[in-house]
């Protein structure tokens, strides 16, 4: 398939036939999920989610989305957080970046928080999701569909799992055979661009 027409045929499935994904497509998807780029302070994780057990227990932990436990697989995209829950230095890098970012207030409040591994959950998804997209648009070439599926109850998935402590899951991503069809996208109009600045 063309990338563009991958691109075009990717719209978010929430229905899946029960037919199996070849460990073959399981690991093309996996790899291109590895070809992401990573940041020096978030690495990423990947869980591969078969069983219906641990399907069913991931899919009660979600708002609204238990229809995640039908698809055959869900893969669970995790990052690193050890830099976060580290003790960084004032001159450290990351720290002056994110301050750059965010404000010298809101990382100090993140930094001091006591429930650190939440607070820094909460910004270092990025990475994440990119890996995310890299799944969903391979799946899409082998004809697979997904959806991206992030809210949820972060720390039950996390238990579930049985996550390290330096690891936290950011968001699921279940693929299976579209048991929908979505309509293609139309391009959206000009008025999402704009040159040089807003007006
Ligand atoms: C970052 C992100 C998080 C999302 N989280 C959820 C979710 O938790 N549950 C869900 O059903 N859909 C979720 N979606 C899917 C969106 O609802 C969907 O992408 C949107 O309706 C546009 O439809 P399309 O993907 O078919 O273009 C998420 C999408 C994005 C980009």
């Amino acid at each position: 398939m063309e990338f563009l027409d991958v691109i075009k045929k990717r719209r978010s499935v929430r229905k899946f036939k029960d037919i199996e994904i070849s460990e073959e497509i399981i690991n093309n998807i996996l790899n291109s999920a590895k070809l992401a780029p990573e940041t020096d302070t978030c690495n990423y994780y990947f869980g591969v989610i078969k069983d219906e057990n641990v399907k069913n227990e991931i899919a009660k932990a979600t708002l609204w989305a238990e229809w995640v436990a039908k698809a055959p697989v869900i893969f669970a995209c995790c990052c690193d957080i050890s830099w976060d829950i580290g003790e960084q230095k004032e001159e450290d890098y990351g720290v002056i970046g994110n301050k750059l970012r965010y404000s010298d207030e809101i990382v100090n409040f993140l930094m001091k928080h006591e429930n650190r591994k939440a607070c820094k959950t909460l910004i270092q998804s990025t990475p994440v999701y990119i890996a995310a997209q890299h799944m969903i648009l391979t799946a899409v070439s082998h004809d697979l569909r997904g959806c991206f599926v992030d809210f949820m109850d972060i720390q039950k998935i996390n238990t579930i799992l049985e996550l390290p402590e330096h690891v936290t899951c950011q968001l699921l991503v279940p693929i299976g055979y579209a048991g929908e069809i979505p309509r293609e996208k139309s391009n959206r109009s000009d008025k999402v661009v704009f040159y040089d600045k807003w007006q």
